[in-house]
Order: structure tokens, then C-alpha cells, then sequence
């Protein structure tokens, strides 16, 4: 990192190295905006930034992943006025960090954040596959500038500063899950998080004989080009409906049984299928809990593959690539779970394989999905990571 950065910038004196993770979501898909629970870890894939502090008030960063676009120079006067609601795509990939240094400006002080910085990144995320490469440049650059301005800010704070740059700056009306698994990861375990609340518990990962297996479909995602937005105003519109027979707050408040019970005053029936994901989402991500708690990996996993086909039938975030992909690891010999992770419409999946099926599996999968889309998958065997660190 550090040769990068003087190859782009020159000098290293003063220069810090830091790493956030990215993450994988196990369980609780679409349930974030919808006060459910969700059940992710946090990755050792992450991005990494190399940084130095300026005497003026200029900004530049540069990013290793996107080098064809050169150095992007801003200031903090640019970013501390631009207006709240204005989606920055002109900035291309530096709106994340842009975003969270105006989130800053808009949450504390003034002259809190006194000098410019310099800084480089560097991530071995695939991006837009699902994975928070977007929440974990975000988490970076929020605790880079905590650490450079001593600023008083807790990291669960941190992961609220940034899902507030993402839904104001960038323009995504994401939940919470990302920026709060990537902030608060913990080596080896995973986090139940209770997104109407925001308590969470960590719970060991313990996996027994087998393995977290990422497979990307290489089928780009873009958040803001998909339908994400309007998944959730769908289920904000279920949810104003139930209100008029129920007193609820959010769709994570009810039971499956009492949304049977009810259901019929949503009317239309694409309505009727958000949420009843949404609800049984939830459910299945508290009951996964239970599972993983009394070492059951085979009712985890049989969750998991349900999630898969809440996704793929009532919520339609799957596609032909994730259907390809999840189909094909459910034929697979160690197979106990495979469902896809993260917004959907392309992206990664997720499956736990047993450790000698590994390969099988990896070599199996690939060729299946090769026949069916013309795309060659990428696969990963990922460890848990912990949260933000200074290297
Ligand atoms: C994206 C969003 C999250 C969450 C997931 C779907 O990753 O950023 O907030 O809604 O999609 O579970």
C-alpha cells in the first residue's frame, strides 16, 4: 500500500494504513428495511486505504480498483455544502467517501474536520457482487477520519453516519445490515442483529466440519440501477395496509400465522408477496439462530435453501444467474445450505459445504453454470473477519 501510495502521491512520510472488511449476509435477506433480523459476517476480504493528513483543505483519492479514473481532487468546502438529497453519480466511485465526509460535516461541528487528506484504496472485494464493497469503503473512510480528527464516535455510530451518506449522498434507501456488520465484525462469529432495535448479539461460527463457499456469479449488480428502492416502497405500501387491521410498526413484528390471518386487506397479490417474504424472512433468520446454537447445520441449511425460494418466487431479487448457481449447488454431494446473499439481481451467492466436498463442489458448480449461462463463476472459501482496524 504504501509504494502505491508514493507511486500516486509521492513521500510516505505520515502515512497510515488501515482495513475495513467486507461482508456476507448467512440468512435474514431484505429484512433490514423491514425491522427484521438479519445474520451476516464480516469478511477478511475487505478494502484497505493508505492515508495522509494535508496541511490545506484539499481532497484527493485515488483507487487501485478504478486507476482508469485517475486521481479525483474535491475539498472540504466542496463536500461540507453540497446539498442533502442530490445523488453525486458524477463522483463514480469516490461518491463513498465523498458521502461520508459530508455526512461528518452534516452531523458535527463545524471545522471538526480541519485539514485535507490524501488518500489511496485498495480492495480485494469484487465489486458490486454483493459483498459490501461499498459499505466497507465507506466504514474505512468514517474510521479513518475518526482516528485522524479524534473524533468521539462509537462504531455502531459509524455504521449509522454511513448508512445515512448511502441513502443521502449515493441515493441507495439502503437498511442497515452492511455498514453495521462491517463496522462492528467480529473474528469468528457472526452477528444477529435486530434491525428495529439495533441489538445484536456475536455468535461463534461454529461450523463444525465445513465451509463458507462464496461463488460470484459475475453478473454485475448495481444497487441503484435495480429494483432495490422499489422493493422497498413495496413493502412500505404492505405495511400502511396490515396498519389498518393491526397495530404493528414494522412487517419483523408479526408472526407468519397472524399474516395468513390478515393478509387479504394487502389486495393485490405481488403486494401480498413482499411482505409475506419479509415475514417469514424474519422468522427463518431467528429460527436459523436456533439451529446454529444447538449445532443443527442440516435445519440451518434446509433455512437456508428456503430463503432462496422466498427470494426467488415472492420477493423476485434472484434471476437466471443466482437461480443457475443456487440450483446447481443443490445437487451437490456436502451440500447443506446455498442460497444467494445481499441485494439480489446478480452478485454472489452463498453456501456451507462440507470440508471434503470442497473441490467437488467448486469443479461441479463451475462447469454446470458455464453450460447454463456462458459465464465462468468465481469462488471463494472464506474465514470470518473482524471489524475495522489501523495495520
Ligand atoms: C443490500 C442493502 C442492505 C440489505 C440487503 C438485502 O445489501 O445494502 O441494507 O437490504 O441488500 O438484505
Amino acid at each position: 500500500m504504501i509504494k502505491w501510495f508514493e507511486s500516486i502521491y509521492e513521500g510516505s512520510e505520515d502515512v497510515k494504513v488501515y482495513f475495513a472488511p467486507g461482508r456476507v449476509n448467512l440468512i435474514g435477506e431484505h429484512t433490514d428495511y423491514n425491522g427484521g433480523h438479519v445474520f451476516p459476517c464480516a469478511l477478511e476480504l475487505g478494502t484497505y486505504g493508505a492515508v495522509r493528513p494535508r496541511k490545506d483543505n484539499v481532497l484527493r483519492f485515488y483507487s487501485m480498483n478504478f486507476s482508469e479514473n485517475g486521481v479525483i481532487t474535491s475539498s472540504l468546502d466542496e463536500v461540507s455544502h453540497l446539498d442533502d438529497n442530490i445523488h453525486h453519480k458524477k463522483d463514480d466511485w469516490a461518491k463513498y467517501p465523498k458521502g461520508v465526509l459530508w455526512a461528518f460535516a452534516q452531523k458535527f461541528k463545524k471545522g471538526l474536520i480541519n485539514r485535507g487528506m490524501d488518500i489511496l484504496y485498495y480492495g480485494d472485494i469484487p465489486n458490486g457482487s454483493g459483498l459490501s464493497s461499498s459499505a466497507s469503503i465507506e466504514v474505512l473512510t468514517a474510521y479513518i477520519i475518526r482516528d485522524m480528527f479524534d473524533i468521539d464516535i462509537s462504531l455502531k455510530d459509524i455504521s449509522l453516519l454511513c448508512q445515512y451518506a448511502e441513502n443521502k449522498y449515493v441515493g441507495v434507501n439502503c437498511g442497515i445490515m452492511d455498514q453495521f456488520a462491517v463496522a462492528l465484525g467480529k473474528k469468528d462469529h457472526a452477528i444477529l442483529l435486530n434491525t428495529a432495535s439495533l441489538e445484536y448479539e456475536y455468535a461463534p461460527l461454529k461450523l463444525k466440519n465445513s465451509k463458507i463457499i462464496i461463488a460470484n456469479t459475475n453478473k454485475r449488480r448495481g444497487l441503484e440501477d435495480s429494483k432495490y428502492n422499489e422493493r422497498r416502497s413495496e413493502c412500505e405500501e404492505a405495511l400502511r395496509r396490515l396498519q389498518t387491521v393491526i397495530n404493528i410498526d414494522t412487517l419483523g413484528d408479526i408472526t407468519k400465522e397472524e399474516f395468513e390471518d390478515i393478509k387479504d386487506v394487502i389486495v393485490e397479490d405481488v403486494l401480498i408477496r413482499r411482505a409475506r417474504h419479509a415475514v417469514r424472512e424474519n422468522q427463518r433468520t431467528i429460527e436459523a439462530i436456533e439451529a446454529l446454537k444447538s449445532d443443527d447445520m442440516e435445519r440451518f441449511g434446509r433455512l437456508m435453501n428456503e430463503s432462496h425460494l422466498s427470494l426467488r418466487d415472492d420477493y423476485e431479487v434472484t434471476g437466471l444467474h443466482l437461480d443457475a448457481l443456487v440450483e446447481a449447488a443443490w445437487k451437490q454431494a456436502g451440500l447443506i445450505g446455498a442460497r444467494m446473499t445481499g441485494a439480489g439481481f446478480g452478485g454472489c451467492t452463498v453456501n456451507i459445504v462440507n470440508e471434503n466436498y470442497v473441490e467437488a463442489f467448486i469443479d461441479n458448480v463451475g462447469k454446470i453454470y458455464m453450460d447454463m449461462t456462458g459465464l465462468k463463476a468465481d469462488f471463494y472459501v472464506v474465514e470470518s473477519g473482524g471489524g475495522p482496524v489501523i495495520l
